[in-house]
């Protein structure tokens, strides 16, 4: 299978090498690397070459490491290979015909094994590492660019703080005692996130054990028993428009019930672990009934969980967050609301059109044109087609040429602009610009698609086409 975007064929996992046998293939600076990298794991590394750069050399005399004055062969490999058990082999020679061969019988013999610098014959990769004592950074690019990886982590080495080593170590010796006084994992895992999210990180970072233990102490017994629901607005569907705060409770959630309307890639940032509940709801197909959702989140979080409702744009804006609050209200449930962005205003800026215009729109209106079953749509016409006003419809595709109709028997010219944005923000964004008298027409012969928002109003002549943006 081809990595892809979202795909790479390297798992990354962390080898436990205390008392295990390593053998590094060569004796230069390369082959020192990697002995330097194992040494500090307790691996017992073995070098094989005639010939050791000092600093093996150094090694090798004072019995760091043990050494056979060999250089290896494709005819004597299996004898080394099979006479002892290794659980992890680099490659290390200038030969890279040799490096290519000697992997082969490692990986027919299943001892995962790297040839420095040829990630294809390899069946193990190190990635770039950042470390502070038992806390390791990887990063990899899958072999791909070495050098970029390198970049990465000397930006993680600088945002990293020195003391996350004690903090580690303070969290370590505090696992046992913790896990019985609390077993449930996911109120230890709540309470953490608490202890590091307060003062405890900062404490635990500057050595100061009692003064974080007692910081522990206080909220354990401050505990909430009862878990919380976060209604978080996603976005219209670009990621980089999702909030810290959305970002940050995304990390948090134990449960996340979402719609159709957010975009997967925004599921990516969740944590992995976290449950994910498709609830979408679509104009034809409700996988779960509004009411079915309310009670969900209650009964959730009744169980201890924090519960993250992801909705698509704002939580506030068509989205019926205000019937899901009532009902977290009603059963005394603690909650919290993130705004998001909303199609209206992802969709105009990356449409490049303003919703506003000092010349022409001093208002903006937000209305829903979603019909009733006989297809009418029961709204104050007059009050919506003003002249200086612009028109944010959501909801409105299937109702297009009615909702167009009305528009022009309250007074507005057939001429008037009128502009339809489908999946807006996201790769495969269009942008259909016309009239009240065309825009009907001209979404049916480009089978516009929904999600789909119209913008009408004079500002659509004031458009600019920012980089996102297509052609009309
Ligand atoms: C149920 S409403 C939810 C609105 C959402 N709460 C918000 O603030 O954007 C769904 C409608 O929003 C509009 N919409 C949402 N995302 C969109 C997108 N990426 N592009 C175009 N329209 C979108 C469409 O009109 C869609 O039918």
């Amino acid at each position: 299978m081809q990595p892809t975007a979202d795909r790479t064929e390297w798992f990354p996992i962390m080898l436990r090498m205390e008392g295990a046998r390593a053998m590094v293939v060569g004796g230069g600076d390369v082959a020192a690397n990697k002995v330097r990298l194992l040494l500090p794991t307790g691996a017992q590394v073995h070098v094989l070459s005639a010939h050791l750069c000092p600093e093996l050399h150094d090694l090798a005399r004072d019995g760091t490491i043990t050494h056979t004055p060999h250089d290896a062969t494709v005819q004597d490999a299996p004898n080394w290979l099979d006479a002892d058990s290794y659980r992890l082999v680099y490659l290390a020679t200038d030969d890279a015909a040799l490096n290519g061969a000697l992997a082969a019988l490692c990986q027919a013999r299943n001892i995962p094994v790297c040839a420095v610098d040829d990630p294809a014959v390899s069946s193990f990769i190190t990635p770039a590492l950042v470390t502070r004592g038992r806390v390791q950074v990887a990063v990899s690019t899958g072999g791909a660019a070495p050098v970029l990886a390198r970049r990465l982590r000397a930006r993680i080495e600088q945002a990293l703080p020195a003391g996350l080593n004690r903090l580690a170590d303070f969290m370590q010796a505090q696992r046992g005692w913790l896990g019985q006084v609390m077993p449930d994992t996911a109120q230890r895992r709540h309470l953490w996130e608490r202890f590091l999210d307060g003062a405890g990180g900062q404490l635990g970072l500057q050595g100061q054990t009692a003064a974080a233990r007692r910081e522990l102490d206080t909220l354990l017994e401050n505990h909430p028993t009862q878990g919380e629901v976060w209604l978080v607005g996603a976005g219209p569907g670009d990621p980089d428009l999702l909030t810290l705060a959305a970002l940050r409770l995304l990390q948090d959630a134990d449960a996340i019930l979402y719609d159709n309307l957010v975009a997967p890639e925004i599921l990516n940032y969740a944590r992995r672990d976290a449950e994910r509940i498709f609830v979408g709801k679509s104009r034809s197909r409700h996988t779960l009934p509004q009411d079915d959702i309310n009670s969900e989140l209650v009964r959730r979080a009744q169980a201890g969980q924090r519960v993250l409702r992801l909705k698509g744009g704002d939580p506030f804006i068509f989205g019926r967050g205000g019937e899901e609050i009532e009902t977290l209200v009603q059963a005394g449930i603690r909650f919290r609301i993130v705004p998001g962005v909303s199609a209206a205003n992802g969709c105009a800026a990356y449409a490049g059109i303003p919703l506003t215009h000092r010349d022409c729109a001093q208002s903006c209106l937000f209305m829903t044109g979603h019909a009733r079953a006989d297809g009418s749509i029961s709204l104050d016409w007059q009050s919506i087609a003003l002249h200086n006003q612009t028109v944010v419809i959501y909801m409105g595709l299937s109702a297009l040429p009615e909702l167009c109709a009305r528009l022009m028997e309250r007074g507005l010219p057939p001429d008037w602009p009128a502009a339809l944005i489908e999946h807006g923000t996201l790769p495969d964004q269009r942008v259909v610009v016309g009239t009240l008298a065309t825009l009907p027409d001209q979404a049916a012969t480009q089978t516009v698609r929904s999600p789909a928002l119209i913008i009408i109003g004079e500002v659509i002549r004031h458009r600019v086409l920012p980089a996102h943006a297509d052609a009309p």
